[in-house]
């Protein structure tokens, strides 16, 4: 699956299965603290490898979890996936500090949603995750509620948005589905 956002000089992005090679360029986004901080709802053990496999091991085997690699110029720039979260299909994803700005989380998930055809989808974000309220936004989630949850990576509550998309309209990158 290949992916480019129309009219930009945004970055193209190919989505392909996680092969093990892509884990510990994972765990090594996984380890960065400012990305931790933006995403907020994190494990709570970034740094513990053990639980880092294990937790991939079992993603990995559920089959109600659709999860990909996104490659950038042939390098692993991150990944997303939709999965369920307290029984509503979601979707989200995670970027290296160096994909950070070239539009590549819009085109992957543009991407990913047009792999997962169900709807609604949902999402959430931290209220102070714009970049990635933004990705959301533009790939036609619109807010629905909000929720004040414990965040991990900040060690107190914090306020979070809850997103929804009903329909295929968010869908509107070049995608070329043949991969
Ligand atoms: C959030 C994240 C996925 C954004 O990825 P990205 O590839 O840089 O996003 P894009 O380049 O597709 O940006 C999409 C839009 O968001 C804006 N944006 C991106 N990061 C931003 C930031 N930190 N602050 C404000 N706006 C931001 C971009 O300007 C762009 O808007 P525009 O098209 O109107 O100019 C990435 O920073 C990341 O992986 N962060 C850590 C993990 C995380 O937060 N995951 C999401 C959990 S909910």
């Amino acid at each position: 699956m290949h992916a480019k956002q129309p009219g930009t000089n945004s970055a193209e992005v190919i989505l392909r299965q996680v092969v093990d090679e892509d884990l510990p360029i994972f765990f090594e986004h996984q380890l960065d603290e400012q990305a931790n901080w933006m995403a907020a709802f994190t494990w709570k053990d970034p740094g513990n490898r053990q639980v880092f496999e294990e937790r991939w091991s079992r993603i990995r085997a559920d089959e109600g979890i659709l999860i990909r690699t996104i490659l950038v110029e042939d390098r692993v720039a991150g990944s997303v996936l939709s999965f369920d979260l307290f029984g509503e299909l979601s979707v989200s994803y995670w970027l290296g500090r160096d994909f950070w700005g070239r539009g590549i989380a819009t085109s992957a998930l543009m991407a990913l949603i047009i792999i997962q055809d169900k709807r609604p989808l949902y999402a959430r974000a931290a209220s102070d995750n714009f970049g990635s309220l933004r990705v959301l936004e533009k790939c036609g989630f619109k807010v629905m509620g909000k929720e004040m949850g414990y965040a991990n990576a900040r060690g107190y509550e914090i306020e979070e948005f809850i997103l929804k998309l009903e329909t295929q309209e968010g869908s509107s990158g070049e995608v070329d589905t043949a991969n």
